[in-house]
C-alpha cells in the first residue's frame, strides 16, 4: 500500500519546526514507520540548492530564478526521496511544499499563483499531499516571534511587507485549493498545537486501515 503524505505549512515564525520535532518524538514512540523532510533542501542536491536560494549575499536574484531553483529543489525531492519512501509504504512529513511557493514567489515575489504553479506541476510529478497542517499565526505574532532571532536567512531578511503578503497569500490560496487543508491555530501554547496536530494525523492514519 502507498504510504501517507503529510506536509506543515505557514508563514515564517509560525513554530511549525518546534511542533515537528514533538511529532517525530511521538510517532517515534509509537513505532509508526516514517520519515521527516524539509523544503527548499531533503536531497543532497536540493541542500545545495537551497544555500543559494538562502544565501544573503545573493541579492540580485531574480523571482523567476528564485522560484524556478525552488521548484528544481522540490523535483529532485520528489524524485529520490518522496516517492520511493510513499512506494515503500512510509509515512512521509515534510516542512514545507508547493504551498509555500504559490505563497512566497506566486503572492510574496508577484509571479502569479497560477504561473508559479504551472512550473510546480511539472515539477511534482503528480503527488499531492494527504494532509497539508497550515499553521496559522497572524502577521503581528510572527513579527513578534521573528525579533531577537539571530540567524535570519535571505528569506527571513525580507520586509515585513513581503510577510504580510506572503500570509494574504496563504489566505487566499486556503480559500482556492481547500484541498486536504485542516488548519491548525499557532497561537495557542505549543501543547495545544502539537494536540491539534496529532488529532489530525491520527485521522489520516486510522482512514488508511
Ligand atoms: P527555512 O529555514 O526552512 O524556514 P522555515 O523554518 O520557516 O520553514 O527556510 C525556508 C525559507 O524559504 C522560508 O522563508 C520559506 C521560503 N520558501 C519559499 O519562499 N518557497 C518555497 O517553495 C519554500 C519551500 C520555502
Amino acid at each position: 500500500m502507498r504510504g501517507h503524505f503529510i506536509t506543515l505549512e505557514g508563514p515564517d515564525g509560525s513554530g511549525k519546526s518546534t511542533i515537528l520535532k514533538l511529532i517525530e518524538n511521538y510517532l517515534g514512540d509509537k513505532g509508526i514507520e516514517f520519515i521527516t523532510t524539509r523544503e527548499p533542501g531533503g536531497t543532497n542536491i536540493g541542500e545545495k540548492i537551497r544555500h543559494i536560494i538562502l544565501d544573503n549575499n545573493n541579492t540580485n536574484m531574480g523571482g523567476e530564478t528564485e522560484a524556478l531553483l525552488y521548484a528544481a529543489a522540490r523535483a529532485q525531492h520528489v524524485h529520490e526521496k518522496i516517492i520511493p519512501a510513499l512506494e515503500d509504504g512510509k509515512l512521509v512529513i515534510c516542512d514545507r511544499f508547493t504551498l509555500s511557493s504559490l505563497a512566497y514567489q506566486g503572492v510574496g515575489r508577484d509571479l502569479g499563483i497560477e504561473r508559479v504553479k504551472y512550473i510546480n506541476d511539472f515539477a511534482i510529478r503528480g503527488i499531492y499531499p494527504d494532509l497539508i497542517l497550515f499553521f496559522h499565526v497572524n502577521p503581528e505574532l510572527t513579527l513578534e516571534r521573528k525579533i531577537g532571532k539571530v540567524s535570519a536567512d535571505r528569506l527571513e531578511l525580507e520586509g515585513n511587507e513581503f510577510h504580510k503578503k506572503v500570509y494574504d497569500g496563504y489566505m487566499e490560496l486556503l480559500e482556492m485549493y481547500p484541498k486536504n487543508i485542516k488548519i491548525i491555530d499557532a497561537s495557542k501554547s505549543i501543547e495545544e498545537v502539537f494536540k491539534q496536530s496529532i488529532e489530525e494525523i491520527e485521522s489520516l492514519l486510522e482512514q488508511g486501515e
